[in-house]
């Protein structure tokens, strides 16, 4: 397998999209831009099977794509965001405006109960624009969405209605759909394109319940679509701590032909973990592997 460090030169400039929707754990917001340098030239339909806040998706902007996610209330999000734009502003618009008239702290607790009882997508939708450090955090034991309200001011909802603007354009191409990984990997057909970007098994285990996720189970499909000739990359645990901790994986020989180490920068993940502080040296390298 043929290894690239990130001081390599990415193979085509795509240009930087940052204006995201929704804050998600392990979000490829930042760094989107450089995985979809990788991408091959041409393919037929882009699949995403862990679509979380589709940073990736959303700077493709593919004209045909499937993305899917096992979450139902993001999934429902992302239809609205397709079929009924202006309600998704509606929905952020009426709660920003609780907000602000009422005690914040109060409301996004409203909401949050609202959501924990309902499950509905406009609630999650506005809790991970305004929850602490956007981290969505999942109670394993139950599902309940426990984490605290930010400190700072959620976005103006004119700022809000041209994301979702912006957004919908990107995303016209795309079916969303609630699905398992290994569905979504087995609808892929020869010559289209599948970007995996799983659950961590390193640092995000706990928090999207992610104990139905095994990596087992997804390298042996990807080898199932390199063997019919879908392209796949896949992100995984990289290096953290500036290099000094190298995260082993069980991967099979032969599987990816080449890695590429994108640097992230410094982990929210471990800054959050950390009580709020900002760590010198936590930084994170995102591992992308490529069967092509
Ligand atoms: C690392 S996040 C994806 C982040 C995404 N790339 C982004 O930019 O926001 C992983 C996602 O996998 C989803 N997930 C967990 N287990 C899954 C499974 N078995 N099949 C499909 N999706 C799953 C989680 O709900 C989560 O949204």
């Amino acid at each position: 397998m043929q290894r690239m460090l990130f001081d390599a030169e990415p193979p085509i400039r795509v240009e930087r999209f940052t204006r995201g929707l929704l804050k998600w754990i392990g979000n490829k917001q930042r760094i989107a831009h450089e995985i979809v340098a990788y991408f091959p030239p041409e393919f037929n339909r882009y699949i995403e099977p862990f679509a979380g806040s589709a940073a990736v998706l959303g700077t493709l902007a593919p004209d045909r794509a499937l993305a899917s996610d096992t979450f139902r209330p993001l999934i429902e999000i992302w239809l609205h965001v397709r079929r009924e734009p202006d309600k998704v502003k509606r929905w952020y618009s009426s709660r920003y405006h609780r907000m602000i008239k009422g005690d914040k702290r109060e409301e996004y607790e409203r909401v949050k109960a609202d959501y924990n009882r309902s499950g509905n997508p406009a609630d999650l939708l506005f809790l991970c624009r305004t929850c602490y450090a956007g981290v969505v955090r999942f109670r394993q034991s139950d599902g309940f969405m426990s984490t605290p309200c930010g400190p700072h001011n959620p976005m103006t909802p004119d700022a809000f209605a041209s994301r979702v603007d912006e957004w919908h354009r990107r995303i016209s191409g795309t079916d969303f759909e609630v699905l398992d990984f290994r569905e979504a990997l087995a609808r892929a057909l020869p010559g289209d394109l599948v970007y995996c970007d799983p659950p961590y098994t390193h640092s995000q285990a706990i928090l999207y319940g992610a104990q139905r996720f095994r990596l087992r189970q997804l390298l042996d499909a990807i080898g199932e679509c390199k063997r019919r000739g879908v392209h796949v990359a896949l992100s995984i645990d990289g290096v953290k701590q500036s290099g000094r901790k190298k995260c082993h994986l069980d991967i099979p020989e032969g599987l990816f032909e080449r890695e590429i180490l994108i640097d992230c920068g410094r982990s929210m993940l471990r800054r959050l973990q950390m009580g709020g502080q900002t760590l010198e040296g936590e930084v994170v390298a995102d591992r992308l592997l490529l069967t092509y």
